[in-house]
């Protein structure tokens, strides 16, 4: 299984590099994760001559890395001039459902990854076939990630319960250090685990009508309930509506691979 796991995810990558990096780009966001190194992988494939007037605009300090190591040219989300746009970013995800709404925040580098996403004219998601789900919260079990300031936190688990989140959890540091994780933002991340969201078509046929406040609510209801919460920074919910045309003018994610 962990085999064929590591060829989807590359064969994904390959594929989507191939699909949405056109030649002619010259600002492409990179995104967190395991396989978002297969991207970087294939952009580097391409060879020098074709990648050389390409900026690549990292989601935190694993990506940064990332890509110095391939020898792309790196540069950063705040360095973007005003009424500039990347041309694409390239993401993973925790899991997509079938309207390509996506958790993100497994790596704790959520904030810069929707920062760098809403900052795109297009954001291609790039995941393997553990991650779809027909609604979010089926397949990805450990909930929605959300970066906390950690003053807040407190506060912030009783909120959550009260919307309706089932024990959610401060994430713990790595495995022999005490604490909780800190992001590169100097954040905690609360992991908040809620029943499969719905769509927006699911609650125009339910009673509910996407409420959010039993856990059972549309992804984009949910989602503005919490980003209010004072001391919340960000959500791993990433979606058309809110998360990035809105904020950006960018497209809802254009593509998923399996
Ligand atoms: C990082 O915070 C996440 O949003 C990642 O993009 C997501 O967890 C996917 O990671 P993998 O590619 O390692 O599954």
């Amino acid at each position: 299984q962990a085999q064929l796991v590591e060829t989807s995810k590359r064969l994904a990558a390959f594929q989507a590099v191939k699909d949405y990096l056109r030649p002619e780009y010259t600002r492409v966001g990179i995104g967190s994760g395991s396989t978002v190194v297969y991207v970087v992988e294939a952009i580097a494939a391409l060879g020098h001559d074709a990648t050389a007037n390409m900026s690549f605009y990292p989601t935190g300090a694993q990506s940064e890395e990332l890509i110095e190591a391939a020898g792309l040219n790196l540069q950063y989300i705040s360095k973007l001039p005003a009424g500039k746009q990347l041309d694409v970013a390239f993401d993973g995800a925790d899991e997509v459902d079938d309207d390509l709404n996506l958790i993100k925040g497994g790596g704790a580098c959520l904030w810069q990854e929707k920062i760098v996403a809403a900052s795109a004219k297009q954001f291609v998601c790039v995941a393997d076939f553990r991650k779809l789900a027909p609604r979010l919260g089926t397949a990805w079990k450990k909930g929605i990630p959300i970066e906390v300031l950690p003053m807040a936190a407190p506060r912030v688990l009783d909120e959550l319960q009260r919307l309706g989140s089932q024990n959610p959890r401060i994430r713990p540091g790595l495995p022999g250090k005490a604490g909780a994780i800190v992001t590169d933002n100097g954040m905690w991340i609360i992991d908040a685990p809620f029943a499969p969201l719905l769509h927006a078509k699911d609650s125009e046929s339910s009673a509910e009508g996407g409420s959010g406040s039993n856990g059972r609510g549309t992804v984009d209801a949910l989602a503005d309930r919490l980003i209010k919460i004072p001391g919340v920074a960000e959500i791993g919910l990433f979606f058309g509506k809110n998360g990035l045309e809105v904020a950006s003018g960018a497209q809802k994610p254009v593509a998923a691979y399996f």
